[in-house]
């Protein structure tokens, strides 16, 4: 810069030195350039500001004015991009925006399938849910390298029917297995208890099960009656959620009609079918409780339901769920109990002095749908509405005669005979 001074101060002349003023005022602002943008606008051409100072007065002049042109052409160049550049910015930000707008949405939806750890605020009155679903636990196949081979086959959604089997139910099995092939359901397993059963399942191409040795557990298993293979099913099925499967359990006294895993709503720990035999009974109801001498105080308000059926029950693989397992094979273990009452008291029994509850999520299965003996045999086949109703299943749990009424229930909902259910009785005969 002082050398462009020095330079203009050298004219004469009027003209000479106007023409030097506008020259001047060219190489001030190349000079300018130069300064503010010492390797232009792409580095990769060198500037020519640089190459110009570094030539002889004449030279400069002789280029100036071309260069203030490019000048202004590079300025107005510089305002374009930068505006460009604004517009650029401005539109990452509403992308972003947006991302994060759609990940919130994503989240929302998701919501009752993650547990949030995050303090939340909650939201406006009536939309406040709570969370019912569990997360799953990550599954760990060294639990049982062979059997998390045989699921990753027949599962289907990581969903399998499963049932515990020895010879003693042998015919049942056989009614059991022919309806679920006949629906077209693939992921199903029998656990055989017995070399028998191993046979039967696969001569008759049934997907099969048998459990390395454990002494412990087998003894039970080979000569033990209803109860105690009852018992051993909670242990057994530890395993099948710790390979991150859920299951659906299942009695062999169960007629399939329709797929199950097309009516489960998979937002609880357990979701069971129930022994109540009417709405009120099998969802939960105010049961009065009348103590005429309390006089003003008589009636006491209970909450009651009938209980959940142990024998037809699908569990998510989350920790509530492996908890109850523990919970009810333990106390089978040390205690001479039933386990279908040792499994509701665990599900349904708060915490309470000396006592902590499991607080699972649960769900009572449609009583029209996943249908128990007695709401068959009591109302549905003497009522002419729900006797069009296809059930899913139909477990005969209420009645000992359970083959021939097994028979029955697939005659009349699978091959339409109209009056196979009517032979039986109400209930079973003896009193
Ligand atoms: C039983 O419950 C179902 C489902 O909530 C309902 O559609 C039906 O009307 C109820 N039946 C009676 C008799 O209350
Ligand atoms: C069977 O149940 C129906 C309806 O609940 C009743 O009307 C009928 O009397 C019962 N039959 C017998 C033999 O108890």
């Amino acid at each position: 810069m002082a050398g462009a001074r020095r330079e203009k101060s050298s004219q004469s002349s009027i003209l000479g030195s106007r023409i030097a003023v506008a020259i001047g005022i060219g190489i001030v602002a190349g000079c300018i350039f130069a300064f503010v943008f010492p390797n232009g606008f792409f580095s990769a051409n060198p500037p020519p500001q640089s190459r110009l100072l570094s030539k002889s007065n004449l030279e400069v002049e002789s280029v100036s004015c071309e260069s203030s042109e490019k000048l202004n052409l590079l300025k107005s160049d510089n305002m374009r991009l930068s505006d460009k550049n604004v517009k650029l910015k401005k539109q990452v930000r509403e992308l972003n925006e947006k991302l994060r707008l759609a990940e919130q949405r994503k989240d929302h939806a998701r919501e009752p399938f993650i547990v949030s750890s995050e303090p939340q605020k909650a939201g406006p009155f009536g939309t406040v849910k709570g969370l019912r679903t569990n997360p799953i636990v990550v599954p760990d196949e060294t639990v049982n390298p062979r059997l998390a081979k045989i699921l990753a086959k027949i599962a289907v959604n990581k969903e399998l029917i499963v049932a515990v089997a020895n010879s003693n139910v042998k015919e049942m099995l056989e009614v059991w297995y022919t309806s679920i092939k006949k629906v077209g359901i693939s992921n199903y397993l029998v656990v055989a208890l017995d070399d028998a059963i191993v046979d039967l399942c696969k001569s008759n191409d049934v997907p099969v099960y048998q459990r390395d040795p454990d002494e412990a557990i087998d003894s039970v298993g080979k000569t033990g009656g209803n109860h105690a293979v009852s018992a051993l099913k909670f242990r057994i099925l530890r395993e099948f959620l710790q390979l991150g499967y859920g299951v659906l359990l299942s009695d062999v006294d169960i007629v399939y009609l329709q797929n199950p895993f097309e009516h489960l709503y998979r937002d609880s720990d357990v979701e069971s079918m129930s022994d109540g035999h009417n709405n009120m009974t099998a969802y939960g109801f105010n049961d009065v409780f009348d103590e005429p001498a309390m006089g003003w105080a008589r009636y006491a308000h209970t909450m009651r339901i009938w209980v959940y059926n142990s024998g037809f029950f699908y569990i998510r693989p989350t920790i509530p769920s492996i908890e109850l397992l523990d919970r009810i094979a333990g106390r089978l273990a040390r205690e001479d109990a039933w386990d279908q009452a040792v499994f509701n008291e665990e599900l349904f029994y708060p915490s309470h002095p000396g006592y902590v509850g499991l607080h699972a999520a649960k769900r009572t299965m449609d009583i029209y749908l996943f249908m128990n003996s007695k709401v068959l045999f009591k109302t549905v086949r003497k009522d002419a509405n729900l006797k069009k109703l296809k059930p899913v299943i139909v477990h005969v749990n209420y009645h000992p005669d359970k083959l021939p009424r097994m028979k029955a229930v697939f005659e009349f909902y699978v091959n339409g005979k109209q009056d196979a259910l009517e032979p039986f009785p109400n209930g079973s005969d003896w009193k």
